[in-house]
C-alpha cells in the first residue's frame, strides 16, 4: 500500500522497525534546515520515529521524549539536530524563546506537535502523519512534503544508494 506522487507518499509501516527504517531512509539526506513535523496522536510512534531518526545519524545514544524540556539537542562532528515536542508549547511565540530560528540556520528539526507553532511554522517542510495499522505493531505514514526542499527529500528517499 503505497502512493507515488510528487507532493506526498503513504507508506504501511507494519512494524516497529519498519519505523526505524523510515526514519533512517529519511535521516541519509538530511541537511541542516531541514524541518520534519512529526503528527499523530499521543502513542503514534512520533518519538520513536525521531529515535530512529537521531540514532541512525549520531550513534547509539539516549532520546528521550521532550514532552517537559519541549526541545533536546544532539550534535556531533557530522549533524546537528533539534528534537521539539511541542505539546506543551502555550504561544508559538515561546518556540523563538526555545531557539528555534536560531536552530534553523544550523539544524536539521524535527518538530511533535508542529501545528502549535502556527504561522511560526517554516515554509518549506516534510509532513509525517502517524496513523494506526491493521494490528497494534502496525502504523500508517503519509508523507507530505509542503515546499520544493520537502519534495526533494521525498524523491531522494527512493534512492536505493547507501
Ligand atoms: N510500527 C510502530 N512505529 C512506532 N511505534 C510503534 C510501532 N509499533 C509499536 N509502537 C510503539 O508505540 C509507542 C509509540 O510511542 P511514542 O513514539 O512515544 O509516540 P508519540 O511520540 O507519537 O506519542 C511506543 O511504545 C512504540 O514502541
Ligand atoms: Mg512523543
Amino acid at each position: 500500500m503505497t502512493t507515488h506522487a510528487r507532493d506526498a507518499r503513504l507508506i504501511a509501516l507494519e512494524d516497529l522497525a519498519a519505523t526505524e527504517r523510515l526514519a533512517q531512509r529519511l535521516a541519509r539526506h538530511a541537511r541542516p534546515g531541514d524541518v520534519f513535523g512529526l503528527r499523530g496522536e499521543l502513542g503514534a510512534g512520533k518519538t520513536t520515529f525521531a529515535r530512529g531518526f537521531i540514532t541512525s545519524i549520531l550513534g547509539p545514544t539516549e532520546v528521550p521524549s521532550p514532552t517537559f524540556t519541549l526541545v533536546q539537542t544532539y550534535e556531533d562532528d557530522h549533524a546537528v539536530i533539534w528534537h521539539f515536542d511541542l505539546y506543551r508549547l502555550k504561544a508559538p511565540e515561546e518556540a523563538l524563546e526555545l531557539g528555534l530560528d536560531e536552530a534553523r540556520r544550523h539544524a536539521v528539526l524535527l518538530i511533535e506537535w508542529p501545528e502549535r507553532l502556527g504561522a511560526l511554522m517554516p515554509a518549506d517542510w516534510l509532513e509525517l502523519v502517524l496513523e494506526p495499522g491493521v494490528d497494534e505493531h502496525a502504523r500508517r505514514a503519509h508523507l507530505i512534503a509542503h515546499g520544493p526542499r520537502a519534495q526533494a527529500l521525498l524523491a531522494a528517499m527512493d534512492d536505493p544508494t547507501p
